[in-house]
């Protein structure tokens, strides 16, 4: 009976730092605020996995530390294309955080999408 408690007490433990753990993992951002500040990116980037072409991915559901990273790659040069580059010229550390948040929080359907896997 002497052994119950502990056990109870590292179960608890155990799910208190599951509970608390992914919170220090996940990258910050307010995606409240990156949904106004995706504004003009919707139109190419839609949501879920409607798309404007072939050549324009589907970031809806991505991982958000994938499309910081993108993001500021576009940003800084070190990943180049025209429209991104200037689309990303002028945006802080806070508005990547923010819109990279907003995407990566919606539900991407990129598994059932266009391929014919029936
Ligand atoms: C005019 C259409 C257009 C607009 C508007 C646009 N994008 Fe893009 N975006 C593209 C295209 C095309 C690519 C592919 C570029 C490449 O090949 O690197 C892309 C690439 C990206 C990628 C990289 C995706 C990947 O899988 O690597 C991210 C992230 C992204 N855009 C986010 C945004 C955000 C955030 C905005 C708003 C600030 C935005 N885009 C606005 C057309 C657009």
């Amino acid at each position: 009976m002497g052994k119950v408690i502990p056990l109870a007490a590292q179960i608890l433990f155990g799910a208190l730092f599951l509970l608390t753990v992914p919170s220090d993992c996940v990258a910050t951002g307010d995606a409240v605020e990156g949904r106004n500040k995706a504004q003009p990116c919707l139109t190419c980037h839609r949501k879920g996995n409607v798309v404007l072409g072939e050549k324009t991915p589907i970031i809806s559901g991505q991982y958000q530390d994938y499309l910081v990273k993108s993001l500021s790659d576009y940003r800084s040069g070190a990943r180049k294309h025209q429209v991104m580059n200037e689309l990303t010229a002028n945006l802080s550390d806070k508005d990547i955080e923010d819109i990279s948040a907003y995407y990566s929080g919606l539900k991407s359907r990129l598994s059932n999408s266009n391929h014919d896997n029936n």
